[in-house]
């Protein structure tokens, strides 16, 4: 298995050479320069050769990882007209959509949480929006894929528990069931809107409220629109009282998938003052939180950072990929409240310069396929550009930051409703299987102990249990 350090080490060694060219002022250049980005990313993926599991990216990225990947080339389509991923981001979709339409494939039930299953249903979600090529009918369509996903998590709330709220993993079995986590309830809450807009069915806005609700009683929101990470349910009463448990961290996903379904139901609430303080107040942490000075203030005069851990340079595979998450938000943000447009465009620019600034690198294969002097680096803030750190979360990042600069801005196109010419398939009734219906377990290996492990400590426990991975 392929660690962190690794990959990191190897890349220090590695030459760095000229940078991708990115003229801002230029569609025709932002293209080029995510169309080279996107090469060098789906170069990690196997999921399509013979004898390989559609959908999956080989160790050690997780199944979530791959979701979010999806995600990003639906909107790399959407944004440059470029199809040349389409089938296989159509196939991996489909695949991991199952028979059942339910984003529940049996393999990944060891240690499937709602928010891995979060990430593939914002890629059929986006599909749906952009009119991205609906499969054969016989498949589960984007729309009805992502309203099970819905369904099911409407399912999983828990009033029992800390008053409402998603716990992070499904199965009881699974390391981190005592624990509710923001990104878990933020992929409900994003999708929750999307679909109300996507619709117009009021259900899925007043489920939208209602997250956004718990997650501001139990203290993950706070007033200053800090998103903490997450909170354990207390063993004994059941309770997730006061802060005792509660997980402090700020993750520049976390903020930015609360940030981005809060645009749209403001957007929906045709500009309400109480959405459009939350926005405001969203992005305004944001920025003062996820954003730090470039060593060369003429890239732009602040770019994104990964603050609890980039300094450090002790993030772990999943963390990351979150940077792009969060691109991707402020973009979506932008398109649906435009006026954050002269807040975000300044923004997402500088990190578009910073990060193909970054893509420099020359790293021998196996740890980057693409083209020589192409390999995208995890810091965006450093004037030396290439930091030697490479994968699929610094490539996917590096593509977010360039391509999302054609979307945020006055003009883009808006995400399709079903009123506005959306022709993806729904289905209110899609449902998830159970516990009791769905899942083969019987087969737990030491990696998936280690792999669910791994999640917890990374993501639940934050950066100090996943340094301490790291050093194992
Ligand atoms: C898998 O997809 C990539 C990207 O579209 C393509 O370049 C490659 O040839 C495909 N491989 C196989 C074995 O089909
Ligand atoms: C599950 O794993 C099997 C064996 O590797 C593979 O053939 C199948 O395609 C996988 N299914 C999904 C949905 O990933
Ligand atoms: C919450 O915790 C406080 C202090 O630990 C305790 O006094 C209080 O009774 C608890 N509340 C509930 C509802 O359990
Ligand atoms: C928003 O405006 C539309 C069109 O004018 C209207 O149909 C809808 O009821 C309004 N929604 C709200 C929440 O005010
Ligand atoms: C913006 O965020 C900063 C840092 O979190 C905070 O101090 C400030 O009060 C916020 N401003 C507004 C207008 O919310
Ligand atoms: C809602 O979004 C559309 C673009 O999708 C935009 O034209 C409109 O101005 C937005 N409404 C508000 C209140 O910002
Ligand atoms: C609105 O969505 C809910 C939740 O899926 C569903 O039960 C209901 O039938 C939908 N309403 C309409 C009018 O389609």
């Amino acid at each position: 298995m392929r660690l962190p350090w690794v990959a990191a080490t190897l890349g220090v060694l590695a030459r760095s050479a000229a940078a991708i060219e990115l003229d801002l002022n230029s569609e025709d250049s932002i293209k080029d320069a995510a169309s080279t980005i996107a090469f060098g990313l789906v170069r990690y993926y196997t999921g399509n050769y013979t004898g390989d599991t559609p959908g999956n990216l080989p160790d050690p990225y997780f199944w979530w990882e791959a979701g979010a990947m999806f995600g990003a080339l639906v909107d790399y389509w959407a944004l440059t007209g470029d199809d040349s991923y389409n089938a296989i981001t159509q196939q991996a979709l489909t695949h991991q959509g199952t028979e059942k339409g339910d984003f529940m494939p049996t393999n990944q039930t060891r240690t499937l949480g709602n928010d891995d299953q979060g990430f593939w249903g914002m890629a059929a979600m986006s599909a749906a929006e952009n009119n991205f090529p609906n499969p054969p009918p016989d498949q589960p369509q984007w729309l009805a894929l992502a309203q099970s996903l819905f369904n099911q998590w409407a399912s999983r709330w828990e009033e029992e528990t800390c008053g409402g709220g998603l716990r992070w993993q499904i199965f009881t079995f699974n390391n981190g069931f005592n624990y509710k986590n923001s990104i878990s309830n933020g992929c409900f809450f994003n999708i929750a809107a999307r679909l109300a807009r996507y619709t117009g069915n009021q259900t899925y806005a007043d489920w939208a409220t209602r997250i956004w609700n718990w997650e501001e009683s139990i203290g993950l929101i706070t007033p200053e629109y800090a998103v903490r990470d997450g909170i354990g349910i207390e063993p004994l009463t059941g309770e997730c009282n006061g802060t005792k448990t509660m997980d402090f961290n700020q993750w520049t996903y976390n903020a930015g998938i609360f940030l981005h379904g809060a645009a749209v139901m403001y957007n929906l609430t045709n500009g309400s003052a109480e959405w459009r303080a939350r926005v405001d107040g969203l992005l305004n942490t944001t920025t003062a939180t996820f954003f730090t000075p470039h060593e060369d203030p003429s890239v732009g005069n602040i770019v994104m950072f990964e603050q609890l851990c980039e300094p450090s340079g002790f993030c772990n595979i999943d963390q990351r990929s979150f940077k792009g998450y969060l691109t991707r938000w402020l973009a979506g943000t932008a398109t649906v409240a435009p006026h954050t447009v002269p807040l975000i465009r300044p923004l997402l620019e500088a990190d578009a310069r910073a990060a193909a600034r970054a893509c420099s690198g020359s790293v021998p294969e196996p740890e980057f396929k693409g083209h020589p002097g192409t390999a995208c680096g995890f810091r965006w803030t450093t004037s030396a550009g290439f930091d030697g750190m490479v994968g699929v979360g610094e490539q996917m990042n590096a593509l977010s930051a360039v391509m999302y600069t054609l979307a945020a801005k006055p003009g883009a196109p808006e995400p399709l409703t079903a009123d506005t010419g959306g022709t993806s398939k729904g289905n209110y009734a899609a449902q998830g299987r159970t516990m009791e219906t769905g899942i083969g377990y019987a087969d737990i290996t030491v990696r998936d102990r280690v792999a669910a492990g791994f999640l917890t400590s990374a993501i639940g426990l934050g950066v100090v249990a996943g340094c301490a991975f790291v050093m194992m």
